[in-house]
Parts: C-alpha cells; sequence; structure tokens
C-alpha cells in the first residue's frame, strides 16, 4: 500500500491493529439491506447471437455511498440510468477509480453459474488499497453482486460462448480540485449480456511488442484495476491497430527488455516442456484467469514458472519453431497469439494457428464455467446457491 495513503488507510491499519481479524473499522462496517426498486419499463433482450462485448445493459444497477465517519451505507438496487455528477467530482480529473469485471454463466441445466466471485470481491479491494479507497467488506461485494445479477436473472444468455459481465466500479466522488484522497465514494455495479471479446473469439490474435510505449511500472500502479491503466494504454493500442495489429505487447517500463501483459490481458507462453508467466512484480495484474491457468497447468503435472521473460527469448523460440503463446483474461478467456511484431518484424507462432495446450486451457475453464467439465477447486458456484 503507498505511503501516501489517506487517513482513511492510516485508522485502517491503527484499528487493525488492536482488531486483527478485520480491515474495517466497527463505525464504518455498518451496511443495512439491501433496497430493491424494480424498473417499470424492463427492457427488450438482445438475441444471444447477436451480442458483442459491453453494449448491453440490464434493467438494474447496484448502488452503495460511502462517507468518513459513516462508512459504506444505502446499498440499494434501481433502475439502471445515468447518475449525476458535480463537475468539481475529483474522480473526473484525478481517476480515483477502481473497477473489476467478472462474469456469470447459463448452465446446461439453465442454472445459473458465477465465477470466482469471492476472489474478484477481494481483488476489488485490492486495487482499491493502491488508489487509497476504503475496503468494502467483500462478502458484501458478493451479496451486491448475487443480488443484481438474481434481480436481473433473465439477461442471462445461454447460447455457448456468451454470458453476463458484471462490472464493479468504485468511483471518487468528493468535490474540490486539490489532490487528495477523496473522502466520499459511490460503488455500483452493472451488468450485462455479452458474447466474444475479441471479433476474432478464440481464433488467433496478432500483437505488437512496443519498445515505444509502456502501460506500467514497479511501484506505479500497474497491479490494481484501475482507470488510469487502461487509459494508458489507448494511444500504444491504437498505434498498433494501424499497424495491423490487434493489440499491443506490453514490455516493462524500465528496461523495455522483459515481458508485461498483452492488452487488457496476462500473457503466457510454452517454450519446450515450460509454461512461462511474469512474476507478480507490482506491475501485472494478479489476474483471476491467470490464477485459474496456472492452477489447472500445476495440477496436469506441467513445468509451470512465474519468472521474468525476456523479449529477445520469445523471438528466439518464436524462430526455432518452439513457441507457443496466449493471453490470459476474465473477458476473452484465452486468447491465443498467431503472430507477434517487434522492430519492424513479423514473427507466426506455432504456424500461425491455436496450440494444444492453448484450446486444452479454453475448453477446461470453459466447461467448469458452463458445468460441462468438473470443478475440482469449486470455482463456480450456483446462484441462490
Ligand atoms: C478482462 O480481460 O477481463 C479485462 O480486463 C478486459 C476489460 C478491461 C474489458
Amino acid at each position: 500500500m503507498p505511503d501516501a495513503c489517506n487517513r482513511h488507510w492510516r485508522s485502517l491499519l491503527w484499528y487493525r491493529s488492536l482488531r486483527p481479524e478485520t480491515f474495517i473499522p466497527e463505525n464504518e462496517r455498518h451496511v443495512t439491506q439491501i433496497t430493491i426498486t424494480r424498473t417499470a419499463t424492463p427492457g427488450q433482450l438482445p438475441a444471444d447471437e447477436t451480442l458483442a462485448f459491453g453494449k448491453v445493459f440490464s434493467d438494474h444497477m447496484f448502488l452503495m455511498n460511502y462517507e468518513e465517519g459513516k462508512g459504506w451505507h444505502n446499498p440499494r438496487i434501481e433502475p439502471y440510468g445515468p447518475f449525476s455528477l458535480d463537475p468539481a467530482t475529483c474522480v473526473l480529473p484525478y481517476g480515483q477509480a477502481i473497477f473489476d469485471g467478472l462474469k456469470a454463466f447459463r448452465g446446461v441445466a439453465g442454472q445459473i453459474r458465477l465465477f470466482r466471485v469471492g476472489d474478484h470481491a477481494r481483488r476489488l479491494n485490492k486495487s482499491g488499497h493502491y488508489l487509497c479507497i476504503p475496503e468494502i467488506d467483500p462478502a458484501i461485494v458478493e451479496e451486491s453482486i448475487r443480488t443484481l445479477v438474481q434481480v436481473d436473472q433473465r439477461w442471462v444468455p445461454s447460447l455457448p460462448g456468451t454470458s453476463l459481465y458484471i462490472r464493479p466500479t468504485v468511483i471518487a466522488t468528493e468535490t474540490f480540485l486539490g489532490v487528495h484522497p477523496s473522502h466520499s465514494y459511490l460503488y455500483y455495479v452493472i451488468v450485462g449480456p455479452v458474447g466474444a471479446y475479441y471479433k476474432e473469439g478464440m481464433n488467433p490474435v496478432s500483437i505488437l511488442a512496443s519498445d515505444q510505449y509502456v502501460r506500467a511500472v514497479k511501484g506505479g500502479l500497474g497491479a490494481a484495476k484501475t482507470a488510469g491503466n487502461y487509459a494508458a494504454s489507448l494511444f500504444g493500442a491504437e498505434e498498433a491497430q494501424k499497424a495491423g495489429y490487434t493489440q499491443v505487447l506490453w514490455l516493462d517500463g524500465v528496461e523495455h527488455k522483459y515481458l508485461d501483459e498483452v492488452g487488457t490481458m496476462n500473457i503466457m507462453l510454452k517454450i519446450g516442456d515450460e509454461v512461462i508467466t511474469p512474476p507478480l512484480n507490482g506491475a501485472i495484474l494478479a489476474g483471476i484467469t491467470r490464477d485459474s491457468v496456472l492452477t489447472l497447468l500445476r495440477d496436469w503435472g506441467l513445468r509451470v514458472s512465474e519468472r521474468p521473460i525476456a523479449i529477445d527469448d520469445v523471438l528466439a523460440a518464436a524462430r526455432a519453431g518452439t513457441l507457443e503463446m496466449w493471453g490470459t483474461g476474465t473477458a476473452a478467456v484465452i486468447s491465443p497469439v498467431g503472430e507477434l511484431g517487434y522492430k519492424g518484424e513479423r514473427y507466426i507462432i506455432n504456424g500461425g494457428r491455436t496450440g494444444a495446450l492453448t484450446q486444452k486451457l479454453y475448453d477446461t475453464i470453459v466447461g467448469i464455467q458452463y458445468g460441462t467439465a468438473p470443478d475440482p477447486h469449486g470455482w463456480a458456484s450456483l446462484l441462490g446457491g
């Protein structure tokens, strides 16, 4: 947690030293029952076949406010719609905002399955630590998500490859122009049915390793799911797209030598019999799909290393034809890489085809999500279950 955190966190740390079982001061833990106001004008469901990513939203949203001294309060579900913010609201210029992203699936028997909801709730708080945002009890985050999905359950699509994307967000809401952590916040959750994240779906994408732009540096906010990291990725991503690539392969922010992330996903590769992914060094997001993949690979007895990987070693493996490479993230699940560009050269990976391990990982995770494969780690949980 950065030293510069405000008195919320100083008081939380003081409180934690007295009450090690919790991070949340008693006077700020007060949350009453969720009030539900249903829409009078339910929306029309889109056909599952037409779903893209993140364009359609359900009938309702969850909201809860925070004020210093009062804590998180007024949890409610209301009809989905715009909320108004004072133009001086501090999140607008200074970006004190965090979010997460997770999915609910329509299982084969019609039941609704949430994937690793508790892990996402905990990660939201981890992101909050980096931005001095007061913790929300993960049980309340989970309850907010479960209740909203319950209310909007007709929006969970059924077609294979579709799901309900769930977007919890916290924004700083105090109105001021000086730079300091806000004393008030809004936590909200929206949901909407989605199809594939990349138009390529599970077909291999082409990526450009950037020796010019970086998304994050150690000591910065790279490990947090926060607005600024995504803003930092936009210019480089546009340049990559102009050059004919789908996404950027980000290199480390200091030497521009070691792999960091790809697009908005974690990056993984297999060279020979070793699967490698960059370590969680403070600049890289602790992806939940990253963790699912590493867990499965270890279950399967593969050699897995979380270690720095130099771009030169990746290029050497691409030239030698021993490289398989993929991205991992909640939105796309697994995204195979078929082509890599670097310093004006283009390298074809695995013959431009989806590798066998990449496909097996995708099939296994998707199987767990929809309930067609065993779930030995208990990652999926039924709505209402
Ligand atoms: C994810 O893969 O879940 C992401 O973070 C993508 C999201 C920013 C749309």
